[in-house]
């Protein structure tokens, strides 16, 4: 079985007979499906895939925010700006329950922070397109947190206990998410003229994007393999962007709007949509750094990581003085 599942790359993931005692022991457990723990032995790639995957998990539920709270000031009524409120505060509840799974694996959440802000790890290439109007968050709503769910309703069965617990919960939020921007949409598309051409315009630009999210071409994505064959990814970057489109096609039919792709059909044979693929060209370059917000967003994080250093600082001095108080007093009772 692994010794089908070639990476892109060429680097074949490592047959049972090439693995360790350990490592079979370890496969073992994860083909029978059981969750792997913190304290358990893990194979040192396993652990730094899990870092990788669930920090640029964090980072993204962190700079996720950025877009929609830019429209926090300016939602067209109380109501809305209540639940746009909610969801953007949920998300911040996303990216702490996930920094606290990967401070699991061992490192800490400054160092995940340091290592985005000097660009070592990376979050989602959707957060670096602009929201220009409100009918974005309704479009982000629909289509960014129903790619998120796509992909993440899955990861509830990862191997890695910390993680899937954390995404049942995280789904949870994401399916509320995901309705409240179906309303906004059903709202903005039922509405005037000029409201339908403000759905369709967010729809036209937010498509591609969130078809990106799913990663690479299988042919691309240098860490499905082995990611799958350890359960930290449960399906292939392709299969989700699939079963996405098919979700979403009829809910924009629903809508009454256009998805932008002329080559767009139902294909009977495969019981599948046929689609055209993103750009990605565009996409690397969004990954690499070089999309039309990256820079704006990490320099809204940079600040907010050097505005906090007084709060982590004051933290920090109140923890010593209570562990030494604590100290003292133990030998004042011995
Ligand atoms: N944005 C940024 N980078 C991406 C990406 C994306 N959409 N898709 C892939 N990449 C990066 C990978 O991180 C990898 O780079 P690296 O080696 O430097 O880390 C490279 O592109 C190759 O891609 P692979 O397919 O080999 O990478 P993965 O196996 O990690 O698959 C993934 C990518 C499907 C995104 C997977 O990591 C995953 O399922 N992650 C968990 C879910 C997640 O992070 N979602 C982010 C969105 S969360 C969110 O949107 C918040 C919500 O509130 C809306």
């Amino acid at each position: 079985m692994y010794a089908q599942m070639v990476k892109s790359t060429g680097q074949a993931v490592k047959t049972r007979a090439e693995m360790s005692a350990e490592e079979g022991r370890f496969q073992d457990r994860i083909d029978a499906g059981e969750k792997i723990e913190p304290k358990d032995w893990m194979p040192e790639g396993y652990r730094r895939t899990l870092i990788r995957q669930i920090g640029q998990h964090a980072h993204s539920e962190i700079v996720g925010q950025l877009p929609e709270a830019n429209w926090i000031t300016r939602a067209p009524t109380l109501e809305r700006k209540a639940i746009l409120l909610a969801k953007v505060q949920d998300e911040a509840g996303h990216g702490l329950y996930l920094y606290c799974a990967a401070e699991t694996l061992g490192v800490s959440r400054d160092e995940l922070t340091e290592m985005l802000l000097d660009g070592r790890m990376k979050y989602s290439s959707i957060f670096n397109y602009p929201t220009l109007s409100w009918a974005d968050m309704g479009a982000i709503g629909w289509l960014v947190d129903g790619a998120a769910i796509m992909n993440q309703v899955p990861l509830q069965r990862c191997s890695y206990g910390p993680y899937s617990r954390a995404m049942i919960r995280i789904c949870k939020e994401e399916s509320f998410h995901q309705r409240q921007g179906f309303d906004i949409m059903m709202k903005m598309a039922g509405g005037t003229a000029a409201q339908k051409r403000m759905a369709q315009d967010a729809l036209d630009r937010f498509w591609y994007p969130a078809l990106m999210m799913f990663g690479p071409s299988d042919g691309d994505s240098v860490h499905s393999a082995q990611s799958m064959a350890w359960k930290i990814k449960m399906n292939s970057n392709d299969e989700l962007r699939q079963k996405f489109v098919d979700q979403t096609v009829p809910q924009a039919e629903f809508l009454g709007l256009e998805v932008p792709d002329p080559a767009l059909c139902w294909n009977a044979s495969r019981g599948a949509y046929d689609f055209s693929q993103p750009d990605w060209d565009e996409f690397f370059r969004v990954i690499a750094g070089d999309g039309p917000c990256n820079r704006e967003r990490i320099a809204a994080r940079r600040m907010a990581w050097e505005d906090g250093q007084w709060v982590r600082d004051g933290l920090m001095a109140h923890a010593d003085k209570a562990r030494a108080a604590a100290a003292g007093q133990e030998e004042a009772v011995a």
